[in-house]
């Protein structure tokens, strides 16, 4: 996969993209992340990119112009998508259909925002993190590039990331290593059993009981309609 980032701010990448799983895929050749700083196609003395708002208010707003001409000079197709708290919400159903792309493009706004012509007319999607509002769009791509870095079939070793948490909903089930006691405190002894099928029944109610207890909202979406999961609702319901 090849992400193209257009940016105000390139320098703000280097540490994260150069260190762990991100570092790695890119090592690998499996993705590519090529930063574009939108200064660079300013043509003017002072490198303008901002101006002031239309209407008056506080703020700068940056300029239609030096992003698409940024954007023009490489653009070759793919979702084009600006990084803004007023896009649909980003999650892992997101990342899994980002995933499946071969080019990406990522629009990072700075300031007040951007000049909505550029929402209108040159990208096809816009992304929100989260219900607050960051400087800039760079730790937004950050995020979206890690999340969708690591679906990249190879990047992660085979089915690591098929039962992690909001992969279908539930939350992922707690972990233990060794050692098996740390100041007296010890893992369930199910995980010591060596019985797949009891580990796995453990797991299931421990993902279930996780997400009743702290998102509601997942919960409300699962399909516990198995006998399984019938009886281990049950089980909950008593234990609680
Ligand atoms: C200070 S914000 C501008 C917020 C804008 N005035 C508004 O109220 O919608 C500057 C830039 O940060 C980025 N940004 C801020 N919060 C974000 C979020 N939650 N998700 C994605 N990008 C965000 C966007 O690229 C945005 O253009």
């Amino acid at each position: 996969m090849q992400i193209d980032i257009f940016t105000l701010f390139p320098a703000m990448f280097q540490g994260p993209f150069s260190e762990s799983i991100v570092k790695r895929a890119q090592e690998r050749g499996l993705l590519q992340v090529a930063l574009h700083n939108i200064r660079a196609v300013t043509t003017d003395k002072h490198h303008v990119v901002d101006d002031y708002p239309y209407g008056g208010g506080a703020g700068m707003v940056m300029k239609p112009e030096p992003i698409f001409a940024a954007i023009e000079a490489v653009y070759q197709g793919g979702p084009m998508i600006l990084m803004t708290p007023q896009g649909r919400l980003f999650n892992q159903s997101i990342a899994r259909e980002l995933a499946q792309e071969t080019r990406l493009t990522l629009l990072c706004g700075h300031y007040e925002g951007i000049d909505e012509r550029v929402c209108e007319h040159l990208v096809t999607d816009q992304l929100s993190i989260g219900d607050y509002v960051l400087t800039g769009g760079e730790l937004a791509a950050m995020v979206v590039v890690d999340a969708v870095g690591r679906l990249i079939p190879g990047v992660l070793a085979e089915g690591s990331a098929d039962e992690e948490s909001h992969s279908h909903n539930l939350l992922e089930y707690p972990h233990y290593t060794r050692p098996p006691e740390f100041r007296g405190w010890r893992i369930p002894d199910v995980l010591l059993s060596g019985h797949h099928e009891q580990i796995a029944r453990w797991r299931r109610k421990e993902s279930i009981r996780r997400t009743r207890q702290r998102r509601p909202d997942l919960f409300a979406q699962l399909d516990l309609s198995s006998k399984q999961d019938k009886k281990i609702l049950k089980e909950l319901d008593e234990e609680e």
